[in-house]
């Protein structure tokens, strides 16, 4: 049930979701009919006719143009990478940074983000993480930024507790500080509506298989192409202005586009790319803000029945602060994933309990699923104390 779409008939195009109660679209969606459509239309024509390269380059770019409008971008400012790690990687080392300067991160956060820029502790750049918080925002950095600082990159959502965080006022900040501001937006993407241009963001990392659907292994980065002054660390034929036709490599010109394709490096993941496009048609036939709205009404629906069951939930509670789709149960995943799993419930263990994540084709019967083994397994305790109290009393 929804009010915001048909979710039955969406949830058609999930076959795994009738075989399990599946909460886990944080970790990986189940593949959906379309986006096996598109890699079985790639295989099909591989097989018969041994690669129409240029069709698939051609369906690449047509994807391109999708994720530029999905993000508020323009098509010359996405770049297709690897997965998130590749994009934050990528992004790190084309920043301009020196020995001295300084990068604020938030304590916490991803270690695929995190490691990206560590690494650039071998430059001589120091990365400071500010405290994790309920909220983090403009606020939270501001008493961080000194002279040296250069950068601040962060996660839109946590993947560990579900906050949202406020990446507009960061954004604004970085603008008016004159810092640079990287954004890894995998756990968010596909179920939070993202502007890369009113988040201000200088990059935008993330991977594709989560809320965008996609089997592992492609990634995409935003660019604002403004900032021409940002170069790839590595180099290939394809991130040139003008790659040799003849494959004669030219010391000579070096010279970079004026696209995200100079970070870009060599052939590509094409079966995920037209994998990718058919996905981005799905979530805009439901539309973005729906799927945004659903989940959030799956979550009211959730945190209520937790609070019923005296249960409870790790990370923000308001929808201001968290995030539509990614909910932390206060239950120690030690005790509790097995259970789950031989209940036929996919859920994913994370630091302060057991993650629950919803999807586009998540309804409040799979809640339900999960509050059942969630009540029937604490249900004989609960009638064990009762008994011990009665004894007492
Ligand atoms: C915030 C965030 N960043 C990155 C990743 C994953 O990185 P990668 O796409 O490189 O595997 C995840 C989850 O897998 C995540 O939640």
């Amino acid at each position: 049930m929804s009010r915001h779409y048909d979710v039955a008939a969406v949830r058609k195009a999930f076959p795994a979701a009738e075989h399990v109660v599946y909460l886990d679209s944080g970790f990986q969606t189940p593949l959906s009919r379309p986006v096996k459509e598109a890699y079985e239309r790639f295989l099909q024509e591989g097989f018969e006719t041994a690669g129409p390269k240029q069709i698939w380059l051609n369906r690449l770019e047509e994807t391109r143009t999708k994720v530029a409008a999905f993000l508020g971008a323009r098509p010359n400012e996405i770049a297709f990478t690897k997965n998130t790690s590749e994009s934050m990687n990528i992004a790190a080392n084309a920043l301009p940074l020196r020995a001295g300067d300084k990068v604020l991160m938030i304590h916490g956060d991803h270690p695929n983000n995190a490691y990206a820029f560590l690494n650039l502790r071998k430059k001589g750049v120091e990365i400071v993480f500010i405290p994790m918080t309920e909220v983090v925002d403009a606020e939270s950095f501001r008493p961080h930024i000194d002279e040296r600082t250069r950068a601040i990159s962060m996660s839109l959502v946590t993947f560990h507790a579900g906050h949202r965080f406020d990446v507009e006022s960061v954004g604004a900040l970085c603008a008016e500080r004159s810092l640079y501001f990287v954004v890894d937006a995998m756990q968010g993407i596909g179920v939070v509506p993202i502007d890369a241009k009113a988040m201000k963001a200088t990059f935008i990392g993330s991977g594709t298989h989560k809320g965008l659907l996609v089997p592992q292994g492609l990634g995409l980065l935003y660019w604002d192409a403004t900032r021409t002054e940002l170069e790839p660390a590595y180099l290939a034929a394809a991130s040139l202005a003008e790659p040799p036709l003849d494959f004669v490599a030219r010391p000579d010109n070096l010279a970079l586009p004026p696209t995200a394709g100079r970070f870009e490096l060599g052939n590509f993941n094409l079966p995920a790319i037209q994998g990718l496009g058919a996905a981005i048609d799905l979530i805009n036939q439901i539309g973005i803000e729906n799927i945004q709205r659903h989940c959030f009404d799956l979550g009211d629906y959730l945190i209520e029945r937790l609070n019923g069951l005296g249960v409870g939930l790790v990370g923000p509670r308001d929808r201001q602060h968290r995030a539509p789709h990614i909910y932390v149960i206060a239950l120690p995943a030690a005790d509790w994933l097995d259970y789950f799993t031989q209940n036929g419930v996919r859920v994913s263990p994370e630091r302060d309990g057991i993650r629950v994540s919803l999807g586009m084709f998540n309804t409040t019967a799979d809640i339900d699923r999960l509050m059942e083994a969630i009540r029937a397994r604490n249900a004989p305790s609960a009638r064990a104390r009762t008994a011990v109290l009665s004894k007492l009393g």
